[in-house]
């Protein structure tokens, strides 16, 4: 065969850039704005285990029965769309739930699904597939350490609990529902414990990550940190 037919064959390479780090660290809000930037797809993970959450109170499943988990991961029915507007709408059984999954309460379940190791390996297929031509944005908490291991750039964004809480508290008083700072914070701070201490890809940087603290930066100083580290990186570098 020849070098330029051999050239043809070879599967194309789709890069991904994975977005780590904990809850309310602005992951989603970077991950978007990248992706936007680049003409990639997003894969919002953590919104993956709060649809399995709700499906799970839907479905009279106890959020630690693993078994009925797994078969409920491995079927769930959902759907990425985008409205009429261009805003994201998420379908559960083909019922919007893009406010729903929001909630403290649905971020609660879905930490405890998430804990699960059968739970996650059901999912796994399903966040890899996000992976299309032309590139993807995968922001959650085990993208660059699990899910996808030879990311091309592997990004670890935090912040202070307190920070995050605040973001979260703001976020929530602007869709409209009710919260309370100190209830944010020692959630946020359950949460953290139970996603970095669980036995299965806990929460931590992958050892190729470029750490980023964005309790004093502002968005566009945590977006432009991100393509100055992909513009480092040929198979991204074209794309900016
Ligand atoms: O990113 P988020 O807050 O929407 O995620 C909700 C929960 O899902 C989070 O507390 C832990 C879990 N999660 C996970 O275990 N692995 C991921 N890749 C993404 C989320």
């Amino acid at each position: 065969m020849s070098a330029e037919i051999e050239k043809k064959m070879a599967p194309v390479h789709i890069p991904v850039i994975a977005i780590d780090g904990p809850s309310g660290s602005g992951k989603g809000t970077i991950a978007h704005r990248v992706a936007t930037r680049l003409g990639f797809h997003v894969l919002d993970s953590g919104a993956l285990y709060r649809l399995l959450g709700a499906a799970a109170q839907r479905h009279a499943v106890a959020v630690d029965n693993e078994a009925a988990l797994e078969v409920l991961a491995a079927h769930l029915d959902v759907q990425f769309l985008v409205d009429d507007q261009g805003e994201a709408q998420i379908l559960l059984e083909g019922e919007d739930v893009t406010n729903a999954i929001r909630t403290e309460e649905a971020g609660r379940a879905a930490s405890q699904v998430a804990a699960l190791p059968r739970v996650r390996s059901a999912l796994l297929a399903r966040q890899q597939a996000f992976r299309e031509v032309p590139g993807l944005v995968a922001d959650g908490r085990d993208m660059g350490t699990v899910v996808f291991p030879a990311a091309d750039l592997k990004i670890f964004l935090t912040a202070s609990a307190e920070a995050r809480a605040e973001r979260r508290y703001r976020q929530l008083l602007e869709k409209g529902f009710d919260a309370s700072l100190a209830a944010l914070v020692e959630d946020i701070q359950a949460r953290d414990d139970r996603d970095t201490q669980r036995s299965i890809a806990p929460l931590k940087p992958a050892d190729t990550a470029l750490v980023l603290d964005s309790t004093d930066l502002g968005i566009d100083a945590v977006v432009q940190r991100v393509f100055d580290a992909a513009s480092a990186v040929p198979a991204l570098a074209k794309y900016l």
